[in-house]
């Protein structure tokens, strides 16, 4: 991923000049520096003593061309940060990112720690067939790959563009013979055979409600992609899909596990109650107290 060389002077330079744009509009330093972290892989402290100075060819990510570019945009239209960098860290990995895909969020990590705990107390559900459904960068889908050794993943989302960028973090971490990149809208790329065959499925699908698209942050509303926000009119088009859809394709005891949003669990519990093929329906907090997760095995 390294786009050009840099001579340390050259990036201290540009360092120092960032800073003093980001006071300007009143910004902290502090993403001058998370920006040079993600891009030139120095770290703060040398960032901040300039012991870089000296470094002949110091590679980056994006050249000072283009992060000059799109540093403007950050400035001036609240283009995130992550965007601007190209890449940034979550869990244990680092993925590429850009304006095609959902920025993977802290919380969607913990995701992944719920399944750990689960395969902990059931290690049969390492083996099989799991789905990351609306997998954007593929985040999901790579971590997942890291904890269930002996899992194959399908990694589903319905815009080729995300799908492009997930495939490119997928071929990185060289996990192209675990994960397989599938078009289509949810289940509708997979063939009839994997029905009911399916150990887990794990999604972040779109949950905001169409009418709160326009009171998000600039950041959010402007760069990310609105197929990966937006959730029809009550947020929960595409998880009142998945509850109905998911016993086609889960195995017995299969795992059914979504993020969503604040004030929704309580509706996606009843859903799956009703719904009468769910049992073990479980809500898990986030870091906030905020009930962000609903857990369900197919009966
Ligand atoms: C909230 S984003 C989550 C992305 C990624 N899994 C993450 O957590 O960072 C929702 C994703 O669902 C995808 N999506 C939206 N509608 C879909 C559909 N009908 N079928 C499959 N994927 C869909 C979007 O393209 C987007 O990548």
């Amino acid at each position: 991923m390294i786009a050009e060389y840099a001579t340390g002077e050259d990036i201290w330079q540009w360092r120092c000049s960032a800073i003093s744009d980001a006071a300007g509009f009143g910004f902290s330093a502090r993403e001058v520096d998370w920006l040079l972290i993600e891009v030139t892989g120095l770290d703060y402290l040398a960032l901040h003593l300039g012991s870089y100075k000296e470094i002949a060819k110091i590679p980056l990510k994006r050249s000072l061309v283009e992060l000059s570019r799109l540093w403007q945009e950050h400035l001036e239209n609240s283009l995130p940060l992550q965007y601007v960098a190209g890449s940034l860290p979550w869990r244990n990995l680092t993925l590429k990112v850009s304006p095609k895909v959902l920025i993977p969020r802290p919380e969607t990590e913990f995701l992944i720690d719920i399944v750990e705990v689960l395969v902990q107390k059931e290690p049969y559900l390492q083996d099989g067939v799991w789905v990351d459904l609306g997998t954007g960068s593929g985040a999901i889908a790579i971590a997942l790959a890291y904890l269930l050794e002996n899992a194959q993943i399908y990694a589903i989302d319905t815009s080729p563009e995300a799908l492009s960028v997930a495939s490119d973090n997928v071929g990185f971490y060289n996990l192209n013979s675990r994960i397989t990149l599938l078009r289509g809208s949810w289940w509708s790329s997979l063939d009839c055979s994997s029905r009911t065959t399916i150990t887990g499925m794990i999604s972040n699908p779109p949950y905001i409600p169409s009418g709160d698209i326009e009171q998000l942050e600039s950041n959010v509303k402007d760069h990310e992609p609105l197929l990966a926000l937006d959730g029809g009119e009550d947020g929960l088009r595409d998880i009142r899909y998945l509850v109905e859809s998911a016993p086609d394709y889960l195995c017995s005891g299969g795992v059914w596990l979504i993020e969503l949003m604040i004030g929704q669990a309580g509706t996606v519990v009843e859903l799956l109650q009703n719904q009468g093929n769910y049992k073990q329906i479980e809500i898990y907090q986030d870091f906030s107290g905020v009930e962000r997760y609903v857990l369900a095995r197919r009966k």
